[in-house]
């Protein structure tokens, strides 16, 4: 396989087969990291860029069978922070060294058009050196004008696979595969800096399914790919599904880093939650972001989209002190800066 991961590295592309075959096999793991790691070091050094993570309502007209603040799940405790909760968190993320904010949310039709403008145009004009991100899911495409016309930046909507019939078996019927797509590319047609992602091992997923992946990604060049395990809430119909594992996480996050190396690519919190040191392997394996949480202590263990989400150890944004500590000890360093995709390949490197 080493041939395949070779190519991989020089020519950012593998046919379904070739794809299908590294993904089921998983051969040659510490060759993939060493390479991952090289790339990514090449274009941002040892720097690891930090955003806010905000979630500001976990109210959810949706129905994804595998998440836990799903509209069915009637033993979730609801909330939304109000206007000022929210600039309160950018206040307390700034003063931390936060240069991202990332307004994260359920489908909530509190927060409708109108509302939204004047969080972003406030958040925007106090801040006017961050960048600001929005997840708050599949919109028309002249409410993401709007948005990004009142100052966001970047757009996160995991397209959750590029499959349309394992995307069918993860979602409910009023949920639309093709629609969720058209988004990804309105948003990328408006200007935004995108990012898609999806979840490994859930329910279904084959190593074909991956490959899918990867070749939309390849076509669709976004900035950012977001990835974690699947990890099953107790209230879902996915609630006796198996966990995603490390292993194949890490594996994809190395793949990935290779496909498109100027890629931001985020440990996640999932994988945080299913080891201890999730994060740092992450980013052993190229990953290149960390999301710490901004929200409010009182409501993070709401926003609950799977079992055991980590929330108020050393990941949390107060702990900023505890977070750098464990990356200088690997090796990296937290960049207080935006954290902007570096130049495409053929373009500038960084050389320190
Ligand atoms: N396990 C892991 N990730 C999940 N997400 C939702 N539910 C789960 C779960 N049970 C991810 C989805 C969604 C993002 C906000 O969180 O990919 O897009
Ligand atoms: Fe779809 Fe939460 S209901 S991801």
């Amino acid at each position: 396989m080493r041939e395949l991961i070779d190519r991989l590295e020089r020519e950012h592309t593998l046919k379904k087969e070739e794809w299908t075959a590294l993904i089921s096999e998983k051969a040659d793991k510490e060759y993939l990291f060493a390479k991952a790691r090289d790339v990514a070091r090449q274009y941002y050094g040892n720097k690891i860029y930090i955003r806010g993570l905000i979630e500001f309502t976990n109210f959810c007209k949706n129905n994804c069978y595998y998440c836990g603040i799903r509209r069915d799940n009637i033993n979730v405790v609801r909330y939304r922070l109000s206007e000022n909760e929210i600039l309160d968190c950018c206040g307390r993320g700034y003063e931390l060294g936060f240069r991202t904010f990332v307004l994260q949310g359920g489908e909530d039709a509190f927060y409708n058009e109108e509302r939204l403008i004047k969080l972003i145009s406030t958040i925007k004009s106090r801040y006017p050196d961050c960048a600001l991100t929005l997840s708050i899911g599949e919109k028309s495409k002249e409410s993401y004008q709007k948005f990004y016309d009142a100052g966001a930046d970047r757009y996160l909507l995991r397209h959750e696979t590029a499959d349309k019939s394992h995307y069918e078996m993860l979602h409910p019927k009023e949920h639309s595969f093709e629609n969720r797509m058209k988004c990804l590319w309105e948003l990328k047609e408006i200007g935004y800096q995108v990012g898609c992602g999806f979840m490994i091992g859930s329910k279904g997923q084959t190593a074909e399914c991956l490959a899918e992946d990867m070749i939309f990604i390849s076509k669709f060049q976004p900035q950012m790919v977001g990835i974690g395990p699947f990890i099953p809430h107790h209230d879902t119909p996915f609630a006796r599904e198996a966990a995603g594992t490390l292993e194949s996480t890490l594996y994809m996050i190395g793949l990935l880093r290779l496909l498109k190396p100027n890629l931001l690519l985020p440990a996640t919190t999932a994988l945080g939650t299913i080891d201890a040191k999730g994060r740092e392997k992450g980013i052993l394996a190229g990953a290149n972001v960390v999301m710490p949480n901004l929200s409010p202590t009182k409501v993070r263990k709401k926003y609950e989209l799977y079992d055991n989400k980590i929330c108020t150890g050393d990941e949390a944004a107060e702990c900023l002190n505890c977070l750098n500590l464990r990356m200088e000890q690997i090796g990296y360093r937290l960049s207080i800066d935006r954290g902007d995709p570096a130049e495409e390949p053929g373009g500038i490197k960084c050389t320190t």
